[in-house]
């Protein structure tokens, strides 16, 4: 268990999710749960961000989101699914990390305009709203995570925190008190070699030559009675870096196929295009059977091209080859109508929404169940994240 790799990811809860969701996360999710430590959490917060004045669909869609996850095969005894509301650590380490975080980090990251743009009808003006990917940050970095699975539009966050991992290290890995320590080291070796170990650290931190620290070591063995301590306390006086306290996560792309919407643009509840996870089998078949097709057969006797054709992109997720060349075929000869291609496309959406209603169905009756499996998994993510939080405190020297 602990010597795998560590995943985090979160999801906002901002409504019902959709095959959108499934088909670009939730299935790698799935996927990484076996393979890796998973740490999956509601983003609560984060959905507040831009829902602050109708929190009520927060509240409405937590243990709904939830009960999602674990209709898509999220196993509750193979990861650690919680809450961040319920870890005011999230909120800590925020903060912390906020005192050194340059404004222009979070101006520049191209959500923040990109969204303001898009959500014209929220003023999205506020404080919270601009640091926004540095609570991502945080959630991330109390983990200690190795990976991020997320879609594209999020790697500029993973890099963000990287950033933030990054300069906590260099502003708080190295404690004053290693400063002196090093000072009364150096003082203590012969002249010629304090000299010259300062001058090497001069080139790397000044000029970002880092020669010298593969130079380093040799130096350092002719020094046979100095301890592994001194020798790393010199090492970090000349990188000019201190300890690793926080770890820089990997994003991890999903590489999962991507499901557009009924429309053919991005799946999205705002946009009025998406299927929900456990929709009604009938509003799903009322919804493909009026899916937009080829402009171009208006007529049943006029043929089609399946690339102009949203229900294509339905066909690439849903359908296997044999289907697809009776698709290509009959679209493109008028073989076939649409009505018949919709339907293999609502048949093969229902016949996967089938096992994820029945692993629903259980949790829908208990939502007792839903509570204790959030209530367990916050357990197990307080105890990293308060973990996290002594190294921190510690590292800036606020354990007084
Ligand atoms: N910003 C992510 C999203 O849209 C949600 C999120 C919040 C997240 N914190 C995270 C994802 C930490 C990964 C890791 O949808
Ligand atoms: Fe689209 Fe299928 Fe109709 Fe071709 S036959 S236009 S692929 S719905």
């Amino acid at each position: 268990m602990t010597d795998k790799k560590r995943v985090l990811s979160g999801m906002r809860p901002t409504g019902a999710l959709h095959l959108g969701h499934y088909h670009g996360a939730l299935k790698n999710w799935v996927r990484l749960q076996s393979e890796m430590e998973c740490f999956y959490f509601v983003a609560d917060w984060h959905a507040l961000t831009t829902h602050y004045e109708n929190p009520d669909v927060i509240e409405a869609s937590v243990y709904e989101m939830v009960i999602d996850w674990l209709a898509t095969g999220i196993d509750p005894e193979q990861c650690t699914l919680f809450l961040q509301s319920r870890l005011p650590e999230h909120a800590e380490l925020f903060t912390l990390l906020a005192m050194g975080t340059p404004l222009s980090w979070l101006e520049r990251v191209p959500t923040y305009k990109d969204q303001q743009q898009q959500l014209k009808d929220k003023d999205l003006s506020t404080y919270g709203f601009l640091g926004y990917p540095l609570l991502q940050a945080a959630d991330i970095l109390i983990y200690k995570a190795h990976y991020v699975p997320v879609g594209e539009d999020q790697a500029s966050h993973v890099e963000l925190t990287r950033e933030a991992a990054r300069r906590f290290n260099d502003l708080y890995g190295r404690r004053k008190t290693d400063d002196a320590k090093t000072a009364a080291l150096l003082e203590s070796l012969p002249k010629e070699d304090a000299r010259y170990i300062k001058s090497m650290a001069k080139k790397r931190t000044e000029q970002g030559d880092d020669t010298v620290l593969a130079k380093l070591p040799g130096f350092l063995s002719k020094f046979e009675t100095m301890g592994s301590d001194d020798k790393a306390l010199l090492t970090s006086f000349v990188s000019g870096k201190g300890k690793v306290v926080l770890v820089e996560p990997d994003v991890l792309l999903t590489n999962a196929s991507k499901l557009p919407g009924l429309d053919g643009r991005k799946m999205s509840k705002s946009y009025g295009n998406a299927i929900g996870i456990r929709e009604e089998a009938a509003s799903i078949e009322k919804k493909v059977r009026e899916m937009p097709t080829d402009p171009a057969r208006v007529k049943r006797t006029d043929a089609g091209n399946p690339e102009k054709c949203p229900v294509w992109q339905f066909h690439l997720v849903y359908s296997d080859e044999n289907r697809k060349k009776w698709v290509t075929e009959g679209c493109t000869t008028a073989g076939i109508g649409c009505i018949e291609c919709k339907k293999t496309v609502s048949d093969a959406i229902l016949l996967e929404q089938q096992p994820m209603l029945d692993r629903a169905k259980p949790y829908i009756a208990n939502p007792a169940r839903v509570r204790e499996i959030v209530d367990n998994g916050c357990s197990r993510a307080q105890a990293v994240a308060k973990s996290t939080m002594t190294d921190v405190r510690k590292a800036m020297g606020l354990n007084y």
